[in-house]
């Protein structure tokens, strides 16, 4: 088995993709303001695609929602399905006679881009199967399309995030733009458990900004305002300072009406035990908080935010990048 792209057509590949995180931006984004975000290494989907017997079609087994189909008998619209058949399409082969099977640590529907990073790896693997390599900017083109299935706007940083696996800023329509990132940013991410879907509350945002415009795209460009400071903050590695953005930021999505209780409950307990800053991250209404701490905090905020109630935490580092790309 391969772990690498460019397997031997007929041997199995196998893939993978990182979640992710909002650092700042998100909503904005989607009206073409710049956000920021990171993948998330500690937690990931995985694809492997082994051979089949000759004859037995493409089937895709999805163990963690105990889903397991033949791609030709999957409707146009199935996102896994959409995946493998627009990595087809692009390398210009049939299906071939091939188990995938896919799994993933990445919560779902909780703002961690569990959709497009099962979508990533799934393109990957198939195409290291056929011996072939799909290079970042071709993966998350694939991936975008994918996205459109799950709610039909996406900004597309989802998908660029996962398949480029590096702390990026974005504006929507533009390549990625690989940010250095000056000292670490340690972040404890904290699930509320309350699963939303990203369709919905863009749905829901997008609503607000057709009854009253001027207020929307005002909040907006504050987002995009606090975004650039975020931008030079990290490159400069002047960690305090983006706390307090976070929490501004947070304060504006609070505005857009996409944060909730138990959202505002949980960056509220993380400031209170000693984080940097705090902030919802991904689409809201549920999923995640993100806080940004100091190293030596990190224990205390993980037990605060488990005293308050999160369903999980994940603690994470974005960093330079390890290969120095
Ligand atoms: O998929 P989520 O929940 O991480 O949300 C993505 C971020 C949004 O800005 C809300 C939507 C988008 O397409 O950028």
């Amino acid at each position: 088995m391969t772990q690498m792209q460019g397997a031997v057509t007929g041997q199995s590949a196998t893939s993978s993709a990182p979640g992710k995180i909002i650092l700042f931006g998100e909503h904005a984004v989607v009206y073409g303001r710049p956000a920021i975000a990171a993948p998330v290494h500690e937690v990931r989907a995985c694809a492997t695609v082994q051979p089949a017997p000759h004859g037995s079609g493409f089937r895709i087994e999805a163990v963690d929602i105990g889903r397991s189909f033949l791609l030709e008998a999957a409707p146009v619209d199935d996102p896994l399905a959409a995946a493998v058949r627009l990595t087809l399409a692009h390398l210009g082969v049939p299906p071939p006679d091939a188990v995938c099977t896919l799994t993933s640590t990445i919560p779902i529907a909780s703002g961690m881009g569990s959709g497009a990073a099962t979508a990533a790896a799934l393109c990957r693997a198939v195409a290291a199967y056929l011996g072939r390599t799909l290079d970042a900017a071709a993966l998350s083109a694939l991936v975008y399309e994918v996205e459109k299935l799950h709610h039909g706007t996406p900004s597309g940083i989802d998908n660029a995030v996962v398949s480029y696996d590096r702390p990026i800023f974005y504006v929507r329509d533009h390549p990625p733009v690989h940010l250095s990132v000056g000292a670490p940013l340690y972040i404890v991410i904290a699930d509320t458990g309350v699963r939303s879907l990203t369709k919905t509350v863009v749905a829901h945002v997008r609503r607000g900004w057709e009854r009253d415009p001027a207020r929307y795209d005002a909040l907006f460009d504050q987002i995009g305002d606090l975004v650039m400071e975020a931008r030079r903050l990290i490159e400069d590695g002047r960690v305090q300072e983006l706390g307090m953005l976070m929490d501004e930021n947070h304060a504006l999505l609070a505005a857009l009406g996409v944060s909730s209780p138990a959202l505002d409950a949980l960056t509220e307990a993380a400031r209170l035990a000693g984080a940097l800053g705090a902030k919802l991250s991904g689409a809201g209404r549920g999923g995640n908080v993100i806080a940004l701490v100091e190293e030596d905090m990190i224990d205390e905020v993980v037990r605060a935010l488990e005293e308050a109630g999160a369903a999980r935490t994940i603690r994470t580092v974005v960093e330079r990048e390890r290969d120095g790309i």
